[in-house]
């Protein structure tokens, strides 16, 4: 084991768009775990978009880093020493940790990890948080019925494919958004999507709209707002549920925006619009993550994860986010 541990601090609030200096690599003693705690070789570690909320000063659905602090997030790794009888040295988990070399775990709070099912960074993907928010977001707010158009906006991101995958499995015809040919043919060609719309080659979203879900749009689960939504919102049917999971879109604005102001489009289609937080679900996280485990391994459902190499890439990993360069979940390789 080293001696050091290189952890990102964020040291900058951004105003609007998040650069590199917001965060900075710092070395330290690799910490001590204390009663309860498990030290962890981080492997991957999550960079997700409700991070960029917790740069804010303000309140938003994560709590705020301060400035100065270590950046957190979720992690999977090998327990290096274990103050926990539930796990041993040289386990597989994941959970919350920090953007390290090494973290400090609470043993209550992980969850471990079984290649078998599938490869580690998936944990922090399809079998983690991104793929618990599909499954609830779509599943329970959106309440899809066999013979419904799902649309899903962020289609190609970590979520979305998901939010894809399992309106097909429940009989939906589903269309997605993504930002890039390449996305969209891993949609339609490897998860099945029906139909999928490069949104950065076109500027009509409506006709685009039109032409893939010519029905309308039963069940809208949103992850980005902006110009997409907008567009969305003009073809709801009867009884729509839209559910709000993310606004993307939105995450780097500096004042709320103001678009067209779509209210009215509601009124007609009596849709129901609904945010939530995976959060929300936790006493049901058992269900989800058995569920997901289980279409995994049939290979029912399937994931990708885009693997930005080294510890120092992070913030990269983290801004691309922004620009659309993960296909399906983006994670960050600190060791093998
Ligand atoms: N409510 C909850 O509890 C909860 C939990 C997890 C995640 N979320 C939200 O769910 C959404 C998806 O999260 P994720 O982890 O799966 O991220 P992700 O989709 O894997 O990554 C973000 C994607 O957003 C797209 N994007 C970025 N800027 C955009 C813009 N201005 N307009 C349209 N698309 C844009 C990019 O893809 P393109 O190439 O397609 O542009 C990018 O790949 C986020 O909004 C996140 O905050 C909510």
């Amino acid at each position: 084991m080293e001696d050091t541990n290189r952890s990102w601090y964020f040291v900058e609030r951004p105003a609007g768009e998040p650069d590199a200096d917001c965060f900075e690599l710092r070395a330290a003693d690799v910490p001590e775990p204390a009663e309860g705690e498990l030290l962890v070789r981080v492997e991957y570690l999550s960079v997700d978009p409700y991070m960029r909320g917790r740069m804010r000063d303000s309140e938003s659905y994560a709590e705020p880093w301060d400035v100065g602090d270590v950046l957190s997030g979720g992690v999977v790794g090998e327990v290096i020493e274990s103050k926990s009888d539930q796990y041993d040295a040289g386990d597989l988990v994941t959970g919350e940790g920090t953007w390290a070399e090494y973290s400090v775990l609470d043993a209550g709070d992980v969850a471990p990890v079984d290649p078998e099912i599938a490869d580690p960074p998936a944990y922090l993907g399809v079998l983690g948080m991104p793929g618990r928010t599909a499954y609830f977001g779509l599943l329970d707010v959106g309440d899809p019925n066999p013979g419904d158009t799902v649309v899903v906006s962020g289609a190609a991101g970590a979520v979305g494919s998901v939010v894809g995958q399992i309106a097909k499995l429940n009989g939906c015809r589903v269309v997605g958004f993504a930002g890039s040919d390449e996305k969209i043919r891993w949609l339609t060609d490897d998860l099945g999507f029906d139909a999928a719309v490069n949104y950065k080659a076109t500027d009509d979203y409506g006709a685009a709209l039109e032409e893939v879900a010519p029905g309308g749009v039963d069940v809208y689960y949103d992850n980005v707002g902006g110009p997409i939504t907008d567009a969305v919102f003009t073809k709801l049917n009867l009884d729509a549920r839209v559910a709000v999971c993310g606004q993307i879109a939105h995450y780097n604005a500096e004042s709320v925006p103001t678009g067209p102001r779509k209210l009215p489009q509601l009124i007609a289609p009596r849709a129901t619009v609904q945010g939530f937080l995976v959060g929300d679900y936790a006493t049901r996280f058992e269900e989800a993550s058995e569920q997901l485990a289980a279409w995994v391994a049939s290979g029912e459902i399937d994931h990708r994860e885009t693997v930005v190499e080294g510890l120092e890439n992070a913030p990269d990993a983290f801004l691309g986010l922004f620009s659309g360069d993960n296909v399906g979940k983006q994670v960050v390789r600190v060791a093998e």
